[in-house]
């Protein structure tokens, strides 16, 4: 598998990333030896970069990834850790945390849960508002003095927030929403991390499932799936928004790939300093998606692909307003 540097300081990671955390509740129950045998599936596909939080299934998802690692080559996997988001029992959210001491107590916790002596990549999950961001990487730049981390990722920021972070110390990658139908980070997010150096790693390619081509409209989902109270899924918006990915079908029926492959391709078409991390959590979803890397896609098929899909088209927005509101990323709305 082709391989690319994170950014200009970032480490070398695949084309394709493996996103872990649908293995951990966030779209319902998963299966636990399935989402493990997905993990190796991904590894011997050459995926080496795993991205997870230890916010995700409240320490689930880490020792997951952390069994899946067990009697493998720790060092051909790229580690990526979300931190910072507050939970209780019983899974509820409440707000972030990144205080210099939160952030030593979290990735003491996180490195006991993978079973590893380093993590690759940490990051703040949101940025905290209480917390100057120079606080937070200053914090972080000590833990990578230390070797307890090897990179600095940022998540879901806007532009200022990432100058700012990226004066304190060099930043690998920017995590954030990016689709054929999230295109928000292309006006001023994506430019200053190109200015910058800073590589993107993109989630939410399918829109969680969304625009795979394996939705449909009475698709159940769980109380504890993120996408029963997404805006996107709910009734009046997933109408239009499965409209989009049927005219999505018909330019992939001419590229003979699938609708997921396209969506996939899109984004990784959209520059080589952008990775797209997948959330499979099945090998079948996997292998699908890792169909994507040998799908080409022409400038006639771009072209096509916007004029079906045009920026700013999707019904609803990409979280619920209460989420979007607290998102640094989304300050310029
Ligand atoms: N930084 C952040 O704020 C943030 C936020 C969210 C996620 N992330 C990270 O990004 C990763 C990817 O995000 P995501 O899971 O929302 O992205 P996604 O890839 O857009 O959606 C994944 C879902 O799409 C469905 N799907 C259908 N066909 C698929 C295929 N061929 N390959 C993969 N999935 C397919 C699956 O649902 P079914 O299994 O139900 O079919 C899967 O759970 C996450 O795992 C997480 O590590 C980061």
């Amino acid at each position: 598998m082709k391989t690319y540097r994170l950014g200009k300081t970032g480490p070398e990671v695949s084309a394709l990333g493996l996103g872990c955390m649908g293995m951990s509740g966030m779209y319902g129950p998963a299966d636990r030896a399935e989402s493990i045998a997905t993990i190796h599936a991904a590894l011997d596909a050459g995926i080496t970069l795993l991205d997870t939080g230890d916010f995700y299934g409240m320490g689930h998802n880490e020792m997951l990834i952390g069994e899946a690692l067990k009697g493998r080559a720790r060092d051909r996997a790229i580690i990526s850790v979300k931190f910072g988001a507050l939970r209780d029992p019983a899974g509820n959210w409440n707000g972030y945390d990144s205080r210099p001491a939160a952030i030593r107590n979290f990735v003491a916790y996180s490195l006991q849960r993978l079973g590893v002596d380093h993590i690759d990549i940490y990051r703040p999950s949101r940025l905290d508002p209480n917390v100057p961001i120079e606080d937070t990487i200053g914090t972080i730049a000590d833990l990578v003095k230390q070797g307890y981390v090897r990179h600095i990722g940022l998540s879901e920021v806007g532009a200022e927030t990432i100058r700012r972070a990226a004066a304190v110390h060099p930043i690998s990658d920017l995590q954030m929403e990016y689709s054929l139908i999230s295109r928000g980070i292309e006006d001023e997010i994506l430019p200053t991390c190109r200015a910058l150096g800073i590589g993107i790693t993109a989630y939410g390619v399918l829109s969680r499932g969304l625009i795979s081509g394996h939705w449909q409209k009475d698709t159940a989902t769980a109380k504890s799936d993120f996408r029963t109270f997404s805006p996107r899924f709910q009734e009046g918006n997933v109408e239009r928004n499965l409209e989009l990915v049927e005219a999505l079908r018909s330019i992939a029926g001419n590229t003979s790939a699938t609708v997921a492959q396209v969506a996939i391709a899109w984004v990784a078409a959209q520059g080589q300093d952008i990775v797209p991390l997948v959330g499979a959590r099945r090998r079948d979803r996997l292998e699908e998606a890792l169909g994507a890397l040998a799908l080409t896609l022409s400038k006639d098929d771009l072209v096509a692909i916007e004029e079906a899909v045009p920026k700013g088209s999707a019904a609803g927005a990409r979280y619920p307003e209460a989420q979007l509101a607290h998102m640094d990323s989304e300050k310029n709305r």
